[in-house]
């Protein structure tokens, strides 16, 4: 079985974060651009769209859903609000290609507009930006190594035009960078990436080695200059290196992978500076990890240019780490600790329900404790700079809970300072939304 297989066997932990943004995202993007839109016609482009479905779990008849599937529910939802979402879905495997599409003649409702394209994203997007010429773009890009090469992005994708509406939400895989990072050393310099494979070995996947092209590649591992040049590719030159170098100079002391995986969160950080600057679209980074309290696997970013867009797309983050929180739980549930209580002691129901009542108490704990910092954020900001409107400062409003908390505890935190008369009460009722208000000083 190769990496890739593996990683289409069973739903892993960073892909229920990943598909809990895009069960959420792209409906929001395709209900407010496509309003304004010529026959709310919105396109969607699953530039790395994989085989559709992931492979069925011990018992289960059917495997979860992929990325594809996510877009013909949204697809669905967007018909019944006269929208129409025209999905692209891309996909260079060979066999991937063909599950993809079976699963898609089966699966997608017959009314359902979409082409299913074989071969390199690359080379399908001019096809793909002619089509969106008068249409909002959404584009996902979900690479199992690196993705599009810099200038594709910058030059092409995150075309210059406000109108039509361009986004795009990029899953940057972090691990890739600090392992193919690793190459940089001098003593791994001779290295192929399979022995990197092993330094670094994660049952989560293995991007590098096989190349991005799947099965069909599997068999030749990539030489160290191969990789690295690669990445220079996908980042934009080689600016990245010393970037690395440095960062994992600097976390030395936290061991070699601690170090690794936080000089890839340096890079993947520079890497949103320098799109921002080249192109002046904002970045919204959203962390996916394995565990809590592991090193971030992936960033799932979205680069967008709409002032309003990072308010909608925390309320998808914030959910979407509900969902993850939730799925790990459970998966503890399911390989209890050495340590817990033999099941014919305190039984398999005891033992659920208590990490069931446990996971309540976390989730109340956490909320508590995001209500507390907005409520901070809110104070300070009206203290020193007055007015906030939201839209314009969910960034500064939420703070260290961005993509952790929402809109419910924003407005709880808000009330609490009304109450105090910190701040005036917000509108309340139908009609007066949150995101359109701004928070007055009393
Ligand atoms: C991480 S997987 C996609 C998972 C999928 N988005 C999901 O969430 O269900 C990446 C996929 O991209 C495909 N791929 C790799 N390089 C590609 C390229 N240059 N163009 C198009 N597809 C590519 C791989 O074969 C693989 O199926």
């Amino acid at each position: 079985m190769t990496a890739h297989d593996k990683f289409f066997q069973e739903k892993q932990a960073a892909a229920v974060l990943k598909h809990g943004i895009l069960k959420r995202y792209p409906d929001v993007f395709t209900a407010k651009t496509g309003s304004a839109a010529l026959a709310g016609k919105v396109v969607y482009l699953d530039g790395f769209a994989g085989p559709g479905r992931y492979k069925p779990e011990e018992g289960q008849a059917e495997g979860a859903e992929g990325s594809p599937l996510l877009a013909v529910r949204t697809a669905t939802k967007a018909g019944a609000f006269h929208r129409t979402l025209h999905c692209v879905f891309v996909e260079r495997d060979p066999e991937y290609f063909e599950n993809l599409s079976e699963t898609l003649a089966r699966e997608a409702p017959q009314d359902m507009v979409y082409e299913v394209l074989q071969g390199d994203v690359n080379q399908h997007l001019d096809a793909v930006l002619d089509l969106a010429r008068d249409s909002p773009l959404l584009a996902f890009l979900d690479p199992f190594g690196t993705g599009l090469p810099y200038t594709e992005m910058t030059d092409r994708l995150l075309r210059q035009p406000k109108w039509p509406a361009t986004e795009v939400l990029l899953n940057f895989n972090l691990q890739s960078v600090w392992r193919i990072g690793g190459l940089l050393d001098a003593d791994k310099a001779n290295a192929t990436s399979p022995a990197l494979a092993d330094a670094f070995l994660d049952e989560e996947w293995l991007p590098v080695g096989t190349g991005c092209g799947g099965r069909a590649s599997g068999a030749g591992f990539q030489s160290a200059d191969a990789s690295l040049a690669r990445i220079d590719a996908f980042l934009g030159d080689d600016w990245w290196r010393e970037v690395f170098r440095t960062a994992r100079r600097q976390a030395e002391g936290q061991g070699e992978r601690a170090a690794a995986a936080s000089a890839a969160w340096k890079v993947a950080q520079v890497y949103c500076q320098r799109i921002e600057k080249d192109t002046g679209y904002r970045a919204f980074p959203v962390p996916i990890r394995r565990e809590p309290g592991q090193a971030p696997l992936f960033m799932m970013i979205l680069f967008y240019r709409y002032a309003g867009a990072p308010y909608v797309f925390n309320e998808a983050a914030s959910k979407a780490n509900e969902d993850w929180r939730k799925f790990t739980n459970e998966r503890s549930l399911r390989q209890p600790p050495a340590t817990a209580e033999p099941e014919d002691l305190f039984g398999g129901t005891l033992v659920s329900e208590m990490v069931a009542e446990q996971n309540a108490r976390t989730e109340a704990k956490l909320n508590q404790s995001w209500i507390d910092v907005i409520a901070t954020n809110i104070t300070e900001f009206v203290l020193t700079r007055g007015s906030a409107g939201v839209q314009d400062h969910t960034e500064a409003l939420y703070g260290a809970t961005l993509g952790l908390a929402r809109e419910m505890h924003l407005r709880e935190a808000w009330d609490q300072l009304a109450g105090r008369g910190v701040v005036r009460p917000r509108l309340k009722g139908k009609g007066n939304k949150i995101e359109n208000q701004t928070i007055v000083p009393t």
